[in-house]
């Protein structure tokens, strides 16, 4: 490991006693989205820096990353990150200390999904969905938590977040979609794990479950998207065409519309806020998936 998080810990410690202020309601909130140079994890991250975050575009498409932080102005900068590479991730921690001095708010959204029939699944398929998933969400913690940590002993009535983006599939199983099912069962074990470890340095963790982007990439891109895989692998009987696909998960939802990142955005602004919750998962889906 080359970063010297020793380093980054100390300076981040340091900076607490002259944070920045400023207006909205993330006002001064120092704010790493990863996966948010499209889908979820730019609407969402667009929405903190109304709200006043400092916010890091991180992701591995670079050259878009830059593209959103530029659209958003001086309190946005882009990074690049496999969040499956221990290094890339503490480089990238390390970075957004160097460029706004600390951390308060881990948003570990990026995500990846491969579907299909078990039989079918290969094994370099499943490993993908895993690492990107279930270890990229603890390696963005591990970072994050090093720097909170450091945070906490120099303030002690700061509170830090690390949220996950799950998913409504952290909560119930998917037909032939196991790989990204498990990882965001699995998702949820660490969030309610961490936040048992966390409490004491004021670290909340909690995951936000959102229901299917319809409108969003992930759905709708025409090679790699979920209506394309969803349809080749069968998972919607009687299915023809992307358009029947569709129809049918639109026809799941209560409130009649898919998930968008103003709803989820509205979720991560109430974690921030609430004071007194810890290790949660939290449904954002419309009414498709209720808690027991
Ligand atoms: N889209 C949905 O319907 C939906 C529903 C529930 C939950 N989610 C979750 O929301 C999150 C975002 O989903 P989305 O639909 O916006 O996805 P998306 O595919 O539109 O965007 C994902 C982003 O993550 C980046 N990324 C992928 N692998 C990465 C890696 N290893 N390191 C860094 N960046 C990486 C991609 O470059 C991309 O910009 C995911 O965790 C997903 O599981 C999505």
């Amino acid at each position: 490991m080359s970063v010297n998080m020793d380093k980054w810990c100390e300076i981040a410690k340091s900076n607490m006693v002259k944070r920045p202020q400023g207006e909205g309601r993330l006002a001064g909130k120092i704010t790493i989205v990863t996966g948010a140079a499209q889908g979820f994890g730019k609407g969402i991250a667009e929405e903190l820096y109304k709200e006043g975050a400092s916010v890091v575009i991180a992701d591995m498409n670079e050259p878009l990353a830059k593209e959103v932080a530029a659209s958003l102005g001086d309190r946005a900068i882009a990074i690049a990150v496999n969040v499956s590479d221990e290094e890339s991730v503490a480089n990238m921690v390390a970075q957004t200390v160097e460029k706004f001095g600390g951390l308060d708010i881990m948003l570990s959204n990026a995500g990846v999904v491969r579907s299909g029939p078990i039989a079918q699944m290969e094994r370099k398929d499943f490993d993908f969905v895993t690492n990107v998933n279930y270890t990229g969400f603890f390696l963005c913690a591990k970072y994050a938590a090093m720097i909170m940590q450091a945070e906490h002993e120099a303030d002690k009535n700061a509170m830090f977040d690390i949220i996950t983006l799950n998913s409504k599939s952290g909560l119930e199983g998917s037909n032939k979609n196991f790989a990204y099912a498990g990882s965001k069962f699995g998702g949820i074990g660490l969030t309610q794990s961490f936040a048992l470890e966390l409490c004491e340095y004021n670290i909340k963790v909690n995951a936000i479950c959102p229901g299917n982007y319809l409108d969003g990439p992930l759905w709708m891109d025409p090679e790699k998207g979920l209506f394309v895989q969803y349809l080749k692998a069968g998972k919607v009987e009687g299915a023809k065409t992307v358009a029947d696909v569709r129809k049918y998960y639109e026809s799941k939802v209560p409130m009649n519309r898919g998930c968008l990142p103003l709803d989820i955005a509205r979720a991560v602004v109430y974690c921030v806020e609430q004071e007194y919750e810890t290790g949660q998962a939290i449904p954002v889906t419309g009414g498709q998936v209720m808690l027991n």
